[in-house]
């Protein structure tokens, strides 16, 4: 066994492993040696999530956002975006449209709209469940406690709040307004009160280090989180990083390969933004440790105006044409769409 293998295999036996072990994983630059990270994280991902492909439907349901995050082109100085609200009936039909393909989990995403209507998104909650067999994820942000529960109550089963980075000082230079102990606080509300959930990052970050992305993947250990979404960063124009450089994709699939190592029984996509590179990364994700996928169910006259960052994949096409887009590129990878809810990986 070579020496990379003989830490890989340190790393994946801890029940907590050191930082440095994982800086020097992320540190890799030998191509065939990547390769070797990226084989281990494939045979980890083929024995606990096996060859099924999950796939996630979103619905970006408004980009109202009351916050100014540094990297995101939603942020609410960009006066220049149109922002949108979909109305009650355009969720339920782009819903029913995710149902169609026969995908069983819709995610609803929007910026952290102030005027969020509960009452509206509890009737929706209550009338997806009513309607279909299919999960429900949210990612709106951070809510309250008493708001978290009354979605949980109507039947949400799933909330994604990303992390983003979890070196606090970079998280609240990135993140004006916000703290990190809030955020830290909501994971915690909505695991308490019985959601799955995930979170994740951004790799290359200014001013984000080796260490601190190892220390991300060990803040995902220790918070026991049900999935991991894990991108690279996007400069976007309007926004104060938009002279900084794009994260590296390679890095990007070095944290996912190690996090599928460290964390094992979690869902980690092969994130929009990887396939919004240069090239489509998410295929070589699928390779390294992801067993995830999310076509994008928004309606199209409104996919533009979701414009987290520029170049982003499946502006022109519909949520279907992701499926039988998606359907191929697992046929290419000898594996299977898996048309499950994909619940958590974790027993309860
Ligand atoms: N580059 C990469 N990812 C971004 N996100 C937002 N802006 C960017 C960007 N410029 C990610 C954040 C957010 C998710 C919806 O999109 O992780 O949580
Ligand atoms: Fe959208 Fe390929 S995933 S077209």
């Amino acid at each position: 066994m070579s020496k990379l293998e003989q830490l890989l295999k340190k790393i994946s036996c801890a029940s907590f492993p050191g930082v440095e072990d994982l800086v020097a994983v992320l540190s890799l630059e030998d191509l065939p040696e990547i390769k070797v990270l990226f084989d281990f994280a494939d045979v980890v991902r083929q024995k606990v999530c096996g060859r099924g492909i999950l796939l996630r439907g979103i619905v970006e349901f408004s980009n109202f956002c009351r916050n100014a995050c540094a990297y995101c082109g939603l942020n609410k100085n960009n006066l220049a975006l149109p922002r949108y609200r979909l109305s009650m009936s355009e969720i339920l039909e782009s819903v029913a449209r995710v149902a169609a393909s026969k995908v069983k989990t819709v995610v609803l995403q929007s910026g952290e709209d102030a005027c969020v209507d509960i009452l509206g998104l509890l009737e929706i909650i209550r009338s997806i469940k009513e309607q279909f067999d299919m999960s429900i994820t949210l990612s709106l942000g951070e809510m309250n406690f008493k708001d978290y529960q009354l979605l949980k109550k109507a039947g949400a089963d799933r909330y994604l709040l990303k992390i983003e980075t979890s070196n606090q000082a970079l998280y609240e230079s990135l993140h004006p307004g916000m703290s990190f102990e809030n955020r830290v606080a909501c994971l915690h509300d909505l695991k308490e009160m019985g959601f799955q959930t995930g979170s994740g990052n951004i790799v290359g970050l200014k001013g984000q280090t080796l260490r601190m992305i190892a220390e991300d993947i060990l803040f995902f250990k220790k918070e026991d989180l049900d999935m991991v979404g894990i991108g690279p960063f996007i400069p976007h124009g309007r926004t104060p990083l938009k002279d900084e450089s794009q994260g590296s994709a390679l890095l990007t699939l070095k944290t996912l390969a190690l996090s599928r190592i460290v964390l094992k029984n979690v869902h980690l996509p092969a994130t929009t933004a990887l396939g919004s590179l240069e090239k489509d990364f998410r295929e070589e994700a699928l390779r390294a440790g992801a067993n995830v996928l999310m076509p994008n169910f928004t309606p199209l006259r409104y996919k533009k105006l979701y414009e987290i960052y520029p170049g982003k994949r499946c502006i022109e096409e519909a949520g279907s044409v992701c499926v039988s887009c998606l359907t191929s590129l697992a046929e290419r990878l000898d594996r299977t769409i898996d048309y499950s809810r994909g619940d958590t990986l974790k027993a309860g």
